[in-house]
């Protein structure tokens, strides 16, 4: 990164501490664009909105969609962050219930049915908080209750995991009854938090919607780092950094695994998560958490 931010510097100086476009960096949009495209979700860089975290981009997101009482469906457990987004917007969220593999498809049918949600929003794959990933088919009965109930999907994801969202096939699919057709996603970069750099990917409506909620909130996103990480993108091989990353954090999660018996009363349940940073454990009923 350093390297990418010196060539910045040095190639591009008057543009690098520019204002720029609140839509994003054309060139890291273009490099998103592909990557997401390569994993079997075509895109363009006109679909994507670059944001400064994908905390900012739910915050549009929210911003653009839920008025005051609106229904939010979540999760249950939910990411934190983003019941505070939604409670700040004066939605009402109504959780779903969930059990180890994540969203109950019949339990979504059935809220989804009575509340008539604006959206839902999914952390589908290694979800914080639980590690827990939803499989193929309750994707499919998720994306099918958005198309029959009419309400947006809004999932954060990891990027290199895109191409098996809930909302994925719903490109492809037509919408049902005259009802709208309205998948949205929502990606993480997953790598370099602090960089604060994120993206929206969205139907054209919504985006600019989202693209006049950022003009308000911050401009744009910082034009230096995302040069630079257009340059490292171009310059280097992020699917090799990736991999060490995946490696460290897997040898994290064996030695976490190996620990939790001898640091949890017996009883305690946990799961072995795939990926991502979150282990699941439930401990004995009555048992009262605290730190050691
Ligand atoms: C599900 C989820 N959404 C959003 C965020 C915040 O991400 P960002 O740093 O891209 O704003 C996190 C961070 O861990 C997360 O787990």
């Amino acid at each position: 990164m350093r390297d990418a931010y010196d060539r910045v510097f040095a190639e591009n100086p008057r543009h690098a501490l520019q204002y720029s476009t609140t839509e994003g960096d054309p060139e890291l949009r273009t490099a998103v664009a592909e990557r997401l495209t390569a994993r079997g979700l075509p895109t363009g860089a006109d679909d994507l909105l670059v944001t400064t975290g994908s905390q900012q981009a739910l915050t549009l997101l929210t911003t653009a969609l839920v008025e005051p009482g609106a229904v939010v469906l979540v999760e249950n457990p939910c990411y934190l962050a983003a019941l505070q987004t939604f409670g700040f917007a004066g939605a009402r969220v109504v959780p779903v219930p969930t059990d180890d593999q994540g969203l109950l498809p019949a339990a979504l049918e059935e809220i989804a049915a009575r509340e008539k949600p604006t959206l839902l929003y999914v952390v589908p794959t290694f979800q914080n908080p639980t590690g827990r990933t939803l499989p193929a088919e309750r994707r499919a009965a998720v994306a099918e209750a958005a198309a029959r109930h009419g309400f947006w999907i809004v999932e954060t994801t990891r990027t290199a995991n895109c191409a098996t969202t809930a909302s994925a096939s719903l490109d492809r699919r037509r919408p049902r009854g005259g009802r709208p057709h309205r998948p949205a996603r929502l990606l993480l970069q997953g790598d370099g938090p602090g960089l604060r750099l994120g993206y929206l990917r969205a139907p054209a409506g919504l985006r600019r919607s989202c693209v006049i909620a950022k003009q308000a909130a911050d401009l744009h996103t910082s034009t230096i780092d995302q040069a630079a990480a257009a340059r490292y993108l171009r310059d280097r091989d992020l699917d090799a950094h990736v991999a060490v990353i995946r490696a460290a954090y897997q040898e994290r999660r064996d030695a976490m695994l190996e620990g939790l018996p001898a640091a949890l009363p017996e009883g305690s349940r946990w799961n072995r998560p795939e990926g991502g940073m979150f282990i699941w454990a439930s401990l004995p009923e009555g048992t009262t958490p605290r730190r050691s």
